[in-house]
């Protein structure tokens, strides 16, 4: 299984990821959102063995099928993360620290009502807009007309970005899976190139704080299992509590938790675990979530609620 080295899970480290640690070298930096089967990158890598490669994708077939062919081709200077890449490209980066992004056929979302899926959406030109280096370039290939000219006006009116005229069937020197398929198809394909000509601020949520965990001395079962299902809400941070399992002895208690901040949804759970004479409630090991505001509100949250006063 040493085609899995690709992958890495960067919510069990501080963040930013310190990414000369991840290669074990200082080079510049490309991330790729959502991948898919791992053509570009495969031929990027290749193309540019001097540059660390950084995927991000969300479907695991994707995932398996990437790292497979990274290592057959023997491709070293890769490494790829299973998170939403708008969460990504904003936390997982210091500011001016990437040279380029790109994203080839996004799906374009474009019925009404599913705007917020678009990978454009929100602050994500922002986001770019701080962790590109001064000169770097954001790349978006698709064969959507509207998609494209809805995400060239809004780089063209953000003043971080100049932005290239948009360029119709333009032949690289790879071509991806979609790609190949919408040619096939006769469609035609619309590609968009960013250049940051000015530094932006962001927020990051998940930086700082770790380890999240709570001490309580008077543990309530009662009030614990009176949890399930209850929906936590306050400003930008959402949380449920699914399910709940206890061990028989009553000494630890499982709860499964889903947290969300702006649409930033995390499956995770929280242990609480009897010691000699109090209790600790935190994170479990085995699904480690970032430790976005709804994460940690969930764990401190939950103790207040099960906690005898
Ligand atoms: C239409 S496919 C294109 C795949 C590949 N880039 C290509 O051109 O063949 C879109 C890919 O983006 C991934 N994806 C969708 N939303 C994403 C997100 N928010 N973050 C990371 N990947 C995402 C999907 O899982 C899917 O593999």
């Amino acid at each position: 299984m040493d085609w899995l080295k690709y992958h890495i899970n960067p919510q069990n480290s501080e963040l930013p990821v310190d990414w000369k640690e991840i290669f074990k070298r200082d080079a510049k930096i490309r991330v790729e959102i959502g991948f898919g089967n791992g053509e570009f990158l495969a031929h990027m890598a290749k193309k540019f063995p001097e540059v660390n490669f950084i995927g991000f994708e969300l479907s695991i077939t994707s995932f398996v099928k990437a790292q497979k062919k990274f290592y057959r081709e023997g491709i070293d200077n890769v490494r790829l993360v299973m998170v939403d890449g708008r969460f990504g490209i904003r936390e997982l980066f210091e500011d001016e620290s990437v040279e380029h992004v790109y994203v080839n056929f996004p799906c374009p979302w474009s019925k009404k009502g599913q705007e917020k899926k678009r990978i454009t959406y929100g602050d994500f030109a922002k986001a770019l807009a701080a962790v590109l280096e001064m000169g770097g370039t954001f790349e978006l290939m698709t064969d959507d007309k509207d998609y494209a000219e809805e995400v060239f006006s809004k780089f063209k009116e953000s003043d971080f970005f100049d932005i290239e005229p948009m360029k119709i069937d333009f032949k690289r020197d790879v071509q991806t899976r979609y790609e190949k398929k919408w040619i096939s198809m006769g469609r035609h394909t619309f590609l968009i190139m960013a250049r940051k000509v000015k530094r932006a601020d962001v927020e990051r949520i998940a930086w700082g704080g770790k380890y999240v965990h709570q001490r309580i001395d008077h543990f309530d079962e009662e009030r614990l299992h009176l949890l399930n299902g209850k929906v936590f809400k306050d400003k930008r941070k959402v949380f449920v509590v699914k399910e709940i399992y206890s061990s028989k002895d009553g000494n630890v208690h499982l709860i499964k938790v889903i947290s969300s901040d702006d649409g930033f949804e995390q499956h995770y759970n929280i242990l609480v675990e009897r010691r000699r004479n109090f209790w600790i409630v935190k994170l479990d090991s085995t699904c480690q979530p970032y430790r976005t505001p709804s994460v940690k509100w969930s764990v401190r949250k939950i103790a207040q609620e099960i906690s005898l006063t």
